[in-house]
């Protein structure tokens, strides 16, 4: 197999027709180095792409039980189609509950008995489920093997599939079992995204409202000029805010891969959002808690002088446009909030580390807020 799982060499992308609008992002991690590519039309590419770098068994498509009727058994079949007969596709029944230990041996299994070995690959094709769930089974998998996200959830293009964080879910949280492993490559297709539906695009859209919010007033004004196409997937459109949320992202990470410190800045509105989640017992969707959390902490930050009450004024408008709630519904109990605030996996000694927003594009990590603070502001 070719050290190059990345096909930065590749030059295709310059050949092709609809090359015009991808977009490559690379995530600068030294030897462990990827490639973004973003665009409509990708995954058609992936099977030439792999072919020139790839010669083992497989590869193995990991995805779940809608993406395998959308899109996997076509893409099998592109796989097939360039010579890579043995292409085989696993999957496991859509949504966040299969994303346990379970389904992660279930599926190491099934690939012992395919056939895959220490030189195969895995494709993740899929949202953020699978994406974490391949991830984590090829860190593992034999001591570790490639694997490349083909993401096709809007989140997954903009957040889970960079970055390297892999895992699953146990009874007593999210994500507490887990691997930092980077993939090969990353190939956002966005126009896999025209079957979401307006509620998992908006899910996506809130995490790109928080990269505006943490690191870039200009794609927060994109933002604002362009949301009836951010919201209707218009492609130029979409592949600039997936690449720029990518940039930052592959800047974040690169800086602090493991989340020693810096890292942290990509919670903005997560500190809140994940208690406001459980609150709910999980019946508020990603997207739409973080939403709630990042107005909280603007309003933590309004009280404390870092933010002006015009650049809250303009965050809460902007989540209003994409249909995204601004209040915490009245059945969830702020005290409930609270205590999952302080049950949070990133709590450190007992101190809750709080990303604040000192303007559009700006943060400061504070430690010090008051229970009285955030009750105030849920
Ligand atoms: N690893 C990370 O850094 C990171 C970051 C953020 C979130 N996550 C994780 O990501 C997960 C959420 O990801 P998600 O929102 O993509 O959820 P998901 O993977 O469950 O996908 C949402 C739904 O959309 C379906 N779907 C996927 N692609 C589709 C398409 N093109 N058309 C129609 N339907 C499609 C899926 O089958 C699923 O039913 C959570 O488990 C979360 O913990 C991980």
């Amino acid at each position: 197999m070719s050290e190059s799982l990345g096909f930065g060499q590749c030059s295709k992308i310059e050949k092709s027709d609809i090359s015009h609008v991808w977009e490559k992002v690379t995530v600068p991690l030294g030897e462990r180095s990827y490639d973004i590519l973003i665009g409509p039309g990708l995954l058609l590419e992936v099977p030439s792409r792999l072919k020139e770098v790839y010669d083992g068994p497989g590869p193995f498509v990991i995805t779940d039980s809608n993406v395998r009727d959308f899109i996997g058994e076509d893409f099998i079949r592109f796989l097939r189609d360039e010579g890579f007969k043995d292409a085989k596709i696993l999957s496991f029944e859509a949504g966040e509950r299969s994303k346990n230990i379970e389904t992660v041996i279930k599926l190491a299994r099934e690939l012992v008995n395919i056939g895959a070995d220490r030189t195969s690959l895995l494709l993740a094709l899929g949202g953020g489920v699978v994406g974490d769930i391949c991830g984590f089974l090829a860190s593992i998998y034999m001591r570790g093997i490639p694997f490349i996200q083909l993401p096709t959830t809007l989140l997954a293009q903009v957040d889970s599939s960079v970055g390297g964080k892999t895992g699953v879910d146990i009874p007593e949280g999210k994500n507490l079992i887990g691997t930092f492993a980077q993939p090969r490559a990353v190939y956002a297709d966005i126009g896999t995204l025209t079957s979401l539906s307006q509620a998992e695009i908006r899910n996506g859209i809130s995490e790109i409202v928080k990269y505006g919010m943490i690191k870039d007033e200009g794609l927060f004004t994109l933002l604002e000029e362009k949301w009836w196409d951010v919201l209707n997937l218009e492609p130029h459109v979409t592949a600039s805010v997936v690449k720029r949320s990518c940039e930052i992202k592959a800047e974040v990470v690169s800086k602090d891969e493991r989340e020693g410190g810096y890292r942290r800045i990509l919670n903005f509105g997560h500190t809140i959002g994940h208690a406001v989640e459980a609150a709910s017992n999980y019946t508020i969707p990603h997207g739409e808690a973080v939403a709630m959390g990042m107005v909280a902490v603007g309003k933590i930050s309004v009280g404390r002088s870092l933010l002006s009450k015009k650049a809250y004024q303009r965050l809460v408008e902007l989540l209003n446009r994409f249909g995204l709630p601004v209040d915490i519904p009245k059945e969830i109990r702020p005290e409930e909030v609270l205590l999952n605030i302080k049950k949070d996996k990133k709590v450190k000694r007992g101190k809750v580390n709080f990303v604040l927003s000192k303007g559009i594009g700006e943060t400061v990590i504070v430690d010090d807020v008051t229970d009285e603070e955030v009750l105030r502001a849920i």
